[in-house]
């Protein structure tokens, strides 16, 4: 659908503050832009809308550049504005010819002062607006330096205010650091519409373009992209990609039938433990939160009785991406029993349950939909929480659905 009624952008002169009738507002949902990306307009909520300001944050080098030039090339009935004050033209320009893009509607502008971008602006008027990176961005009206918190509030506010008066979609670009702690845009949050988060391991090409917060749509939502020697590139099936292939059984990995926002997807859980050779054992996670994995530590050996204190315990998703679905639980624990026995898991079987602080397989959410998915991707049996047996109709697929309710159970049939 190419958007006919996407309007010229007006900068009004009046003041945005007159009163106004509320029945006399059009209520009809304003037409979106659809990006040539499915995962972007998935993750907003159905493509771009109008007068939105959104904020895009991720760690510098996972592609946030990549994507929005990607994609602002690739509208090719609009005019883009990229400012960008961290690279120049002709870095830009490279990069551009990497993507294999040609767009004469495309216009670049290095700049970071907001009086002169906006002077610019009203020459080209623009129909979508990219800053790279707000971080960049200086006031005339504020002392402090660029990146500061009181020049990102108003630089973003002014990024607002054009937004809002001119209906111009704004998209603001912005660094958080490695530890979460995100310095300057987390201050900004509550300033935009949306924000969407682009994250991944800069070792591995797979990158999720997450919805953080939405006020047009669903923050359940979630992108996939492949970082190749030609851009990103939109993952549509994602589950085959993020299990590694492979012909011998090896002990040390389980497969788990997980939900990214809406969408089923199968992960692969790699563990090692180890004799520990130092005196305080390491725990290790990637892709998993390190805590939540000390604690199902915790579970085994209060539980099962299993001695991982004198273990050094390493894990991994496989991919490099970031797993926060609870239903991960069960595919780590017995991925942490079978490097624990040294005893592979046979590759025809996943998992899809919580576990809870007593060694209980909680019920997850969604559970027809994970055991579909792994019935399309071959598995022969899935281990659930038998709690999710009682209330819905898991007995209508091909696929072996295993119900367990404690982690003895489960370690009883694999092991
Ligand atoms: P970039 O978009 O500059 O990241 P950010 O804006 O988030 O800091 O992406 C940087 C990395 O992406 C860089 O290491 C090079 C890599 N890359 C590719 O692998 N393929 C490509 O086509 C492009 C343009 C970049
Ligand atoms: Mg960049």
């Amino acid at each position: 659908m190419r958007n006919t009624s996407w309007k010229q952008p007006e900068l009004s002169a009046a003041g945005n503050n007159n009163i106004i009738n509320l029945a006399a507002v059009n209520g009809a949902e304003e037409e979106r832009l659809l990006t040539p990306d499915a995962e972007l307009n998935r993750v907003l909520g159905g493509g771009i809308v109008p007068g939105s300001l959104v904020l895009v944050g991720g760690e510098p080098g996972i592609g946030k550049s990549t994507l929005f030039l990607q994609n602002a090339l690739l509208l090719t009935h609009i005019t883009t504005l990229y400012i960008s004050g961290e690279e120049s033209a002709q870095q830009i320009k490279m990069r551009a010819d990497r993507l294999k893009i040609q767009n004469d509607q495309f216009f670049l502008l290095t700049e970071t002062s907001t009086q002169t971008i906006f002077q610019e602006i009203k020459k080209l008027r623009p129909q979508l607006v990219i800053v790279d990176s707000i971080q960049t961005l200086q006031s005339p009206f504020i002392e402090a330096a660029p990146g500061s918190v009181s020049q990102i509030r108003e630089t973003t506010a002014e990024m607002q205010r054009f937004a809002k008066e001119t209906h111009t979609p704004v998209f603001l670009i912005g660094h958080i650091t490695k530890d979460g702690a995100i310095a300057g845009p987390k201050i900004l949050e509550h300033m935009v519409d949306t924000v969407l988060q682009f994250e991944g391991d800069q070792h591995y090409a797979y990158r999720i373009l997450r919805t953080i917060k939405n006020r047009f749509g669903s923050t359940a939502e979630l992108g996939i992209y492949e970082m190749t020697g030609q851009g990103l590139r939109q993952v549509t099936n994602p589950s085959e990609i993020l299990i590694s292939q492979r012909e011998d059984q090896l002990s040390g990995i389980a497969i788990a039938a997980t939900m990214e926002g809406m969408r089923p997807m199968l992960v692969e859980v790699q563990a090692l433990v180890t004799q520990s050779v130092y005196g305080t054992p390491q725990r290790t996670a990637t892709g998993f939160d390190l805590r939540r994995l000390q604690l199902l530590l915790a579970v085994l050996e209060k539980r099962g009785g299993f001695h991982f204190g004198v273990k050094d315990v390493f894990l991994n998703i496989a991919g490099g991406i970031r797993v926060e679905d609870p239903a991960i639980d069960l595919a780590v624990l017995c991925a942490l029993l079978s490097s624990y026995e040294d005893v592979a898991i046979a590759g025809n079987i996943c998992f899809a349950g919580e576990v809870g602080l007593s060694g209980e397989i909680r019920a997850v959410n969604r559970i027809e939909q994970r055991i579909a998915e792994a019935e399309k991707l071959g598995f022969e049996k899935i281990f659930i929480s038998r709690y999710n047996k009682k209330g819905g109709h898991t007995g209508k697929f091909d696929i072996e659905v295993v119900p367990v309710g404690r982690v003895e159970e489960v370690y009883r049939q694999l092991f």
